[in-house]
């Protein structure tokens, strides 16, 4: 297949969306595919794979003479659904979740609002915009993140009262609208699902994050290789089954299509949701990749079956 991948982006995860494009592309050449890159850079101009800029007339050009595309854009700008929303209208078969799901998932608040609706427990919170900042207590502590934004970025965890405006300036720097969440006591589990055609539901073995000893699995840590995945994690069969569940259930529920990544916090009380993402980080390294890889399919098998089921 002749397929568009797509990477860069206006959010603050460019270039973590640049490593996965670059990685998906080869890996997709690998499979035997030929692959296209498109590249929207920092102010939101797309470019060719010459690096010339063609606008975004020039890029729906070039989708529309490919049989699929790979959105790869992770944040605001593209995770969100703008890319699904520019495939659909420009006709274009893609890789992954549509506008309704790339949109709720990218609203923290909502898929909230939407994992509690099903039963699916998520952190206790609230939400708050600058006219309502000044109402914020809390007792014991929290975490402080702007609703729509990805690899962590403004998030912080405030224990004490003289760290709450600092943390809430850093995560409005990044949205209008911001969570105040308690903080979960739980490991952190990823679990990957993939949807198919058929209408199952393909779920590889859940991948733990070992969190690093600055206790908080942030941009620093994601990136810079001291993060450990334990793939499977240890854990009983009942939390297994309980994850794998409500992993499908947050799936389904988002409206999720292709591969989506569900984070849980596994607590003595079961999982508690922390987040949804619709196109998650996609370097081989990544979590997702490294969970079908436990599962015996390999990182080209992966895309590959992501481009063909998408165009079946
Ligand atoms: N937002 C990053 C890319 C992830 O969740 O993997
Ligand atoms: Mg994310």
């Amino acid at each position: 297949l002749r397929v568009a991948v797509i990477g860069g982006g206006t959010s603050c995860e460019h270039d973590v969306s640049l490593s996965s494009a670059a990685a998906a592309g080869a890996a997709l050449t690998e499979a035997g595919h030929e692959v296209v890159p498109l590249t929207i850079d920092r102010d939101g101009g797309w470019l060719d794979q010459g690096g010339e800029a063609i606008g975004l007339s020039g890029a729906v050009a070039v989708l529309r003479d490919c049989h699929v595309a790979v959105p790869m854009l992770h944040g605001p700008g593209g995770e969100d659904g703008t890319l699904a929303a520019l495939c659909d209208l420009a006709d274009v078969p893609y890789v992954g979740s549509a506008l309704g799901a790339g949109a709720i998932a990218m609203d923290k608040w909502v898929t909230k609002l939407v994992a509690e609706a099903i039963g699916v427990p998520t952190a206790p919170g609230t939400l708050v915009t600058r006219a309502t900042a000044d109402q914020v207590s809390f007792t014991h502590p929290v975490v402080v993140k702007p609703v729509a934004a990805g690899s962590s970025h403004g998030v912080s965890m405030v224990r004490e009262a003289s760290e709450l405006a600092p943390a809430l300036d850093a995560a409005f720097a990044v949205d209008d609208r911001v969570l105040v969440e308690d903080v979960v006591e739980g490991r952190e589990i990823d679990l990957a699902v993939l949807g198919r055609p058929d209408g199952s539901r393909t779920v590889p073995p859940a991948l733990e994050i070992v969190v690093p000893e600055s206790g908080i699995f942030d941009l620093d840590s994601k990136y810079d290789g001291s993060a450990v995945f334990r793939i499977p994690p240890p854990m009983s069969e009942a939390d297994r089954e309980a994850l794998e569940r409500a992993a499908i259930a947050v799936y389904d529920a988002v409206g999720c299509a292709g591969v989506a990544r569900v984070d849980f916090f596994l607590t003595a009380d079961g999982p508690v949701l922390n987040e949804v993402n619709t196109i998650p980080g996609f370097t081989e390294h990544s979590q997702v990749p490294r969970m079908f890889a436990a599962a015996g399919t390999s990182y080209p098998e992966l895309l590959d079956i992501m481009v063909r089921e998408a165009t079946s």
